[in-house]
């Protein structure tokens, strides 16, 4: 068990292109991964991306069955994706607010495509291959863009959504989020 520190943003880190995994099934890599599970659920994240605990490398993890940070999301299957590839399914992009384990406090309007279709490898080689839609296919396009050194907030075309989330839950913009799981 490795809770690791997440990089905040404005940490050079976060806005590097990660490293493609050449070799699988190491005691290296496990522990990576380990490392990531342990801290996004101790952060209570839907993703946590290996740039953000300052690993350059292409690895991201995702999933939980239920989220104080996001209460109205649906489930996803805990995930672990190594050298991800992304396809857009079609060329719809949904408005959803989105935050970050490395922009805490802040929550944002960020347009994402609504159906996607990735691929990539577990940890210890396998391949994995899924269609995904809705928040999904949101985390998905998250946790791969901090890989490419992108975070949300640059993704936003409205940036009069960025706001704290307590601001934002108490004059009613961010609907469903109880009080008590704003402060993050
Ligand atoms: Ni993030």
């Amino acid at each position: 068990m490795a809770v690791r520190t997440v990089l905040r943003m404005g940490d050079s880190r976060l806005l590097e292109k990660a490293r493609t995994v050449d070799v699988f099934d190491t005691p290296e890599l496990d522990r990576l991964v380990q490392d990531l599970k342990d801290t996004m659920y101790a952060e209570n994240g839907a993703g946590l991306a290996a740039p953000q605990i300052g690993v350059g490398l292409r690895v991201v993890v995702f999933g939980f069955e239920e989220n104080t940070r996001y209460p109205q999301a649906q489930a996803i299957p805990e995930t672990i994706l190594v050298n991800p590839v992304l396809e857009f399914a079609s060329e719809t992009r949904d408005d959803d607010w989105e935050g970050c384990l490395s922009v805490p406090g802040l929550r944002g309007i960020v347009p994402r495509y609504t159906r996607i279709h990735y691929s990539g490898f577990n940890q210890k080689g396998d391949k994995v291959e899924r269609e995904a839609q809705g928040f999904h296919a949101r985390v998905v396009q998250h946790e791969c863009d901090h890989l490419d050194g992108i975070l949300y907030p640059q993704r936003m075309t409205d940036m009069t959504t960025l706001g704290f989330t307590e601001a934002l839950v108490s004059s009613g913009r961010l609907p469903g989020m109880p009080c008590d799981t704003a402060r993050e």
